[in-house]
């Protein structure tokens, strides 16, 4: 069988990195989620007061940013790969709504998203990889063999998030996560530096009607075509 790269772009919340996980799991391939990586620089430049809310010093973080070292580890009982940043697991705190909130504002960085895009093709120079994000079929991998561009309202993107946030017990409301969720879709499609757009060659699915098994089997239908 071939061996390919399947890239997976679209808005916050549509269920990307379920989808991914799935393929990559029923494929023996590597999942990378590089949402998780602009989630821990972020997470990085709060810790270190390069950002807060309303302040933000671009040039003090871009001159630590060596000093950041992201990586992936496999969590053999969780069966996936969790982020550390400078040897430290921070697969929680990264998932917080204050870290949702400023994460746009460091992604609009081009000097962030040089070193982790150069970071992103290394880990998928033998292919067989699944790699979600804003930018994959765009930017990381041009001339992945498959690409999907997800989609949702954001009515029903902001219902799933919302969920999964009370369910890991934080203190949030549905206004509050929509209006976070807006607030991402404009940023992330309006920045200078690889906006989120669909590659013209990308397959959009808009899964707000659509179960994650009936997602899960029209995409195996597409890959299937493509190996
Ligand atoms: O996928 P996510 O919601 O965890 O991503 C968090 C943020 O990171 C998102 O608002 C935009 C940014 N991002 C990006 O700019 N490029 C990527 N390839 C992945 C994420």
């Amino acid at each position: 069988m071939k061996k390919i790269t399947i890239a997976i772009d679209g808005f916050s919340s549509t269920g990307k990195s379920t989808l991914a996980k799935q393929l990559a799991r029923q494929l023996g391939y590597v999942y990378v989620d590089t949402g998780a990586m602009y989630r821990a620089v972020t997470y990085f430049a709060m810790q270190n007061g390069f950002v807060k809310e309303n302040y933000l010093d671009k040039e003090g973080l871009i001159k630590e940013l060596s000093n950041i070292q992201l990586q992936f580890q496999l969590n053999y009982d969780l069966g996936f790969a969790e982020m550390y940043l400078n040897d430290v697991n921070v697969e929680e705190p990264i998932r917080t709504i204050d870290v949702s909130r400023n994460v746009s504002q460091i992604a609009e960085i081009s000097e962030v998203r040089a070193k982790l895009v150069e970071q992103q093709q290394a880990m998928g120079r033998n292919k067989a990889i699944v790699m979600d994000g804003r930018d994959i079929g765009t930017v990381v991998f041009p001339d992945a063999e498959l690409k999907l561009f997800m989609n949702a309202s954001a009515e029903t993107r902001a219902q799933r998030r919302f969920e999964e946030l009370v369910e890991k017990g934080q203190n949030v409301t549905f206004q509050e996560v929509l209006e976070n969720v807006q607030q991402r879709d404009y940023i992330d499609t309006h920045r200078e530096d690889s906006p989120l757009v669909k590659a013209g060659d990308a397959i959009e699915i808009d899964n707000s009607a659509m179960s994650k098994k009936e997602q899960f089997e029209l995409v195996m239908k597409l890959i299937e075509e493509k190996i």
